[in-house]
């Protein structure tokens, strides 16, 4: 499916001129293995750098899902003797600042070097670079194998996904698991969360394809465990060899899968028209608000917009600012469409009778926080699985 011409998601723009990068977004569907994939690859040097704008800190629901998993880890590696905790894409330390605080060995893999600065602050230890069989190899060198290796929204980031199995598997101790979470293509197709389909997802995984994938480099998938954050991931679990006890889920969601026909093409025929229709009907009921003269503003300004709001074509004539909390985005423009992105504060004094919740995945946080912009009257505008204003 094309999508057409797409800007970096999180590269934030600090004046509207015209040297901003675009490339074509695409997605692809492999037969032979069940991959779904963008067709065009962005260099990651030019999504993942010092002005990386995603900062995992940002809500209090995910603070508590990554203490969660931190908590899983602790269990896992009690009574092992000097284990050693990996996790791939740390970000700002969210995950392993709670091992660290527990005095676990661990190593965070970032390379993005604002966010590992703010990781390092939060007294975990990081190694900035990209996670591969060549990096594995050193790090194995200096650090051993590997009880745990972990990652969350990092997976399906990484082009050379070939490379990171084999890093994992030169990495991972023969005993040890291998864990990680991303945005599950089957709530995709079902709900047509086309915005999760942006230069950083260059993946868009299910059980059928990490299975396969497992198995070409002799790892072996032994659990899927849904998890509710980001409108909708999976947890794949993955131990070396094949012969590994596998729990009765991976057989659940794998048929699953199926009945959606997600291993040949007849699942996805339909995404387009569905996906073209939910556009159409949010720029209509943005114009129709715009043309009675009430503002409208927008909340969250997340990576995926970028997709809906160019996909749709929609800029400042139809929003005229973003709230968003992450202070680096604050003052800047969203990409491709160059809307304002405005401080929490300001949306707060504002109060627009009309917010579009680009932050969809975190409705229920925002709808919490929000409470008194709703009872004074303001209307958030959604459009999953259908536009609506509520
Ligand atoms: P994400 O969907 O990729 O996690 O990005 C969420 C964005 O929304 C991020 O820029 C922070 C912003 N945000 C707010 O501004 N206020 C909030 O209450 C929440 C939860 C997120």
């Amino acid at each position: 499916m094309l999508f057409g011409k797409m800007p970096i998601s999180n590269r934030f723009v600090s004046e509207v001129n015209n040297a901003e990068y675009f490339y074509d977004l695409s997605i692809c569907f492999c037969p032979g293995c069940f991959m779904v994939q963008l067709e065009n690859c962005v260099e990651p040097t030019m999504m993942f750098n010092e002005d990386y704008a995603f900062y995992s800190s940002t809500s209090e629901a995910m603070s508590a899902h990554f203490k969660n998993i931190a908590e899983e880890i602790s269990a896992a590696v009690q009574g092992r003797p000097s284990p050693l905790v990996v996790e791939l894409g740390c970000n700002d330390g969210i995950m392993l600042k709670h091992i660290a605080e527990q005095g676990i060995a661990h190593l965070g893999i970032e390379p993005s070097a604002n966010v590992a600065a703010l990781a390092r602050e939060r007294g975990v230890c990081v190694i900035e670079n990209f996670f591969a069989a060549e990096s594995a190899g050193k790090i194995l060198g200096k650090n051993g194998q590997a009880d745990i290796i972990c990652g969350s929204n990092v997976m399906c980031h990484i082009e050379e996904i070939n490379s990171v199995f084999k890093g994992i598997n030169i990495l991972l101790k023969p005993d040890g698991v291998f864990f990680f979470e991303d945005p599950y293509l089957f709530d995709i197709i079902k709900k047509n969360t086309f915005d999760q389909i942006y230069d950083e997802h260059v993946y868009y995984f299910c059980g059928l394809s990490i299975s396969e994938l497992a198995q070409r480099h002799n790892l072996q998938l032994v659990d899927m465990i849904p998890q509710n954050v980001h409108g909708g991931s999976m947890r794949y679990y993955i131990r070396k060899g094949n012969n590994n006890t596998v729990s009765q889920n991976v057989e659940h969601y794998l048929l699953q899968e199926t009945n959606l026909n997600l291993h040949n093409i007849n699942g996805y025929i339909a995404f387009k028209d569905k996906v073209n229709k939910i556009c159409y009907d949010f720029t209509k009921t943005l114009r129709e608000i715009k043309s009675k003269g009430h503002r409208i503003a927008a909340y969250g300004a997340t990576s995926k917009s970028a997709t809906l709001l160019n996909y749709s074509k929609v800029g400042p004539g139809l929003i005229d600012y973003v709230s968003d909390t992450t202070p680096v985005k604050i003052g800047k423009y969203t990409p491709g469409t160059h809307i304002p992105v405005k401080s929490h504060e300001h949306f707060i004094a504002d109060s627009p009778p009309y917010t579009v919740l680009l932050a969809w995945n975190h409705k229920h946080e925002i709808f919490n926080k929000e409470k008194k912009y709703r009872q004074a009257g303001g209307k958030f505008i959604t459009f999953f699985p259908k536009v609506a204003i509520e």
